[in-house]
C-alpha cells in the first residue's frame, strides 16, 4: 500500500486512463476523487473501485478555469489536503490541418492545456503550504511528432509537456513533484472515437485501420490503460520524491527521444 491515506484527486477518472489509474490508486490504499465532465462515468469509476461514498464523485468541465479552482476548494473542504493530482481529462478532434478552425482549435486547448493548467495551479496552492504534492499530466507521443489530422491535439500536448517544466522547477523547492506520463495508443478510450472520426476521413474500415495503425507500433499491440496506470503508481509514491520535470515514456518504443 505505498499510497497509503493519500488524498488522489484524478480528473478524467470517468474512462480510459483515468479509470484505470484511480483502481490502483485505491488499491495502494489512497482516497480517490473522481473528477469529470461525464457524471455517470465517474460514478460507474467509484462503483468499480468498491466505493460507494458519492462525496468522491466530482462533475466539472475544466475547460472553465474557475471551475477547478472550485473543484480543487471542495476536495480540500471535505479531505482537508489535497496529496496528488492526475490531468487525465482531454479530448481529440479530428481535423485536416487547412480544416481547424478557431472554434475547434480554442475547444481543444481550453480542455488540454488551459484546463490542465488550472488545475495544476488550484492543486499547487494547496500543496505549497503542506510542502508534498504529486502532480501528473498525461502527455502523449504526439506532442513531439507530427499527426496532421491532430494538429490542435498534438500542440495541446506540446503545451502540457512545456507548462509540466515550468510548474516543476518553480514548486520543487515546496516537495511538489511534477512529471507527465506520455502512453502510447492504448485500447479503448479516446482512440475509439478518434478512430470513428478517421473512418469517416479516410473511407477506411474500422479493421483496416486498426490493423494500420497497430502495425506501426515495435510491439505489434496497443498498450493497456491498466499497464500505463503502474507508472501513475510509482511517480506519486515517495520512491519518486526526486524525480522532477520528467516525461516518462510508456509507448512501448513508438516514440524514440
Ligand atoms: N487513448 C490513447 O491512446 C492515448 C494516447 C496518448 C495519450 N492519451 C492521453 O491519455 C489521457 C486519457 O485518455 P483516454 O483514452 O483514457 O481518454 P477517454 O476519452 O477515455 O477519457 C478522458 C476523460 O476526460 C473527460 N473529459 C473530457 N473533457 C472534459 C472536461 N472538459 N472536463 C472534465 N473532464 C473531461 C471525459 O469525459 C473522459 O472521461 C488523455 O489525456 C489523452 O490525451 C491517450
Amino acid at each position: 500500500m505505498i499510497l497509503n491515506n493519500r488524498i488522489a484527486l484524478v480528473v478524467g477518472g470517468g474512462n480510459g486512463l483515468g479509470r484505470a489509474i484511480a483502481k490502483v490508486y485505491t488499491r495502494e490504499g489512497a482516497i480517490v476523487i473522481v473528477a469529470d465532465l461525464d457524471y455517470d462515468a465517474a460514478v460507474e469509476t467509484l462503483t468499480q473501485i468498491n466505493q460507494s461514498d458519492k462525496g468522491l464523485v466530482y462533475q466539472v468541465d475544466i475547460s472553465d478555469a474557475e471551475a477547478c479552482r472550485r473543484l480543487v476548494q471542495t476536495v480540500v473542504d471535505r479531505w482537508g489536503r489535497l496529496d496528488i493530482l492526475v490531468n487525465c481529462a482531454a479530448i481529440s478532434l479530428v481535423d485536416p490541418i487547412l480544416e481547424v478552425t478557431p472554434e475547434r482549435w480554442d475547444k481543444v486547448f481550453a480542455v488540454n492545456a488551459r484546463g490542465a493548467f488550472f488545475c495544476m495551479q488550484a492543486a499547487a496552492r494547496v500543496m505549497i503550504p503542506q510542502k508534498f504534492g504529486r502532480i501528473i499530466n498525461i502527455t502523449s507521443p504526439a506532442s513531439k511528432s507530427g499527426f496532421p489530422f491532430f494538429t490542435s491535439y498534438c500542440a495541446s500536448k506540446a503545451a502540457v509537456d512545456s507548462m509540466t517544466r515550468c510548474a516543476a522547477v518553480a514548486w520543487a523547492p515546496y516537495g511538489i513533484t511534477v512529471n507527465t506520463i506520455a502512453p502510447g495508443r492504448m485500447t479503448g478510450g479516446m482512440v475509439d472515437t478518434i478512430e470513428k472520426e478517421m473512418m469517416k476521413l479516410t473511407g477506411k474500415t474500422e479493421e483496416q485501420l486498426k490493423a494500420e495503425r497497430t502495425r506501426d507500433l515495435p510491439m505489434g499491440r496497443r498498450v493497456t490503460p491498466e499497464e500505463v496506470a503502474e507508472a501513475a503508481v510509482w511517480l506519486a509514491s515517495d520512491a519518486a520524491a526526486y524525480v522532477t520535470a520528467e516525461r516518462f515514456n510508456f509507448s512501448g518504443g513508438m516514440e524514440l527521444s
